[in-house]
């Protein structure tokens, strides 16, 4: 079933677990990680960002996982990620989207609590929770010009009351497209969020995380973790495997099938990390 970012986050912190928010640019990754949650009965959140709303408009693309969710036995989100302005926020409300994020993370703190007031407004008012982030996750390459900050604790604790969001995106160690589980986490720095501020944090960059990590972050109060580039590489790699393995192969859907199988395995291995079938 369709349901909002809340209902999935409600009890993340009192039940230890923490619900997968995956990166999903078409119908096979997104089929792949419903069914993983239903082979597990636990929740799921499809999240959709600018390079998957580039290739395939939002409304399409809204009523695909709109349509998955709402067929789905299990609680489903449908995320926009990394939202940069109204208009997408906008056009992904009208899509029927069940959440929202705005970032505003390369904004000025003053600017940014602005911004994301108006977003929480404008969703609020048609009952969709906003995920907003403080701080800059940043990215692997740095040639791709996004400031990675560490999140100051006070300033998020600033932005998470002045602009009333319902899940913070911080960062505190993670980079986005990391492709090796590498990343090192400051617990310091989460200790310090959590004693000053309760809505529920969200992980950002999480494949560079090691799956020790994954465990400790889902007795958090990390409520959502998103997890893109695992997947990714896990469909490219089945594709350039079968590919190689045989040269007369060109139908698509004969390719697909092992990919979304591949996908499907690792988004139920993140998810007993993460604790996620505890949802119940
Ligand atoms: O918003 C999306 C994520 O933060 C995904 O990051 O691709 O590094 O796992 P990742
Ligand atoms: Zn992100």
């Amino acid at each position: 079933m369709l349901v909002t970012l809340t209902d999935v986050l409600k009890d993340s912190k009192e039940k230890g677990y923490a619900v997968p928010a995956f990166n999903v640019f078409g119908y096979e990754d997104a089929k792949a990680c419903i069914l993983a949650a239903e082979e597990l009965n636990a929740p799921v959140i499809l999240a959709t960002n600018k390079v998957a709303i580039s290739h395939m408009p939002i409304t399409i693309l809204g009523s695909i996982l709109t349509q998955l969710a709402e067929s789905s036995s299990v609680p489903v989100v449908v995320h926009l990620d990394h939202g940069k302005d109204f208009q997408t926020v906008a056009q992904a409300l009208k899509a029927g989207y069940s959440s929202i994020m705005y970032d505003g993370s390369q904004l000025s703190l003053d600017e940014n609590i602005k911004t994301t007031r108006e977003v929480v407004k404008l969703a609020h008012a048609l009952g969709v929770p906003v995920e907003a982030e403080i701080g800059a996750v940043g990215y692997s390459d740095p040639n791709l010009g996004v400031r990675a900050i560490l999140t100051n604790p006070e300033e998020a604790k600033v932005f998470a009351e002045g602009t009333g969001v319902d899940a913070l995106a911080v960062a505190v160690g993670t980079l986005h497209r990391m492709e090796e589980q590498s990343a090192e986490i400051r617990y310091d720095l989460i200790n310090e969020i959590e004693t000053l501020v309760s809505v529920p944090l969200v992980m950002h960059g999480s494949t560079g995380i090691p799956d020790e990590d994954l465990k400790k972050i889902a007795k958090t109060n990390f409520g959502k973790v998103n997890i893109g580039t695992a997947l990714r590489m896990k469909f490219g790699h089945s594709l350039r495997e079968q590919l190689d393995k045989n040269h007369d192969v060109y139908d698509r859907i004969e390719l697909f099938g092992k990919a979304m199988d591949e996908v499907k395995e690792e988004a139920i291995q993140k998810m007993r990390l993460l604790n996620t079938q505890n949802y119940q």
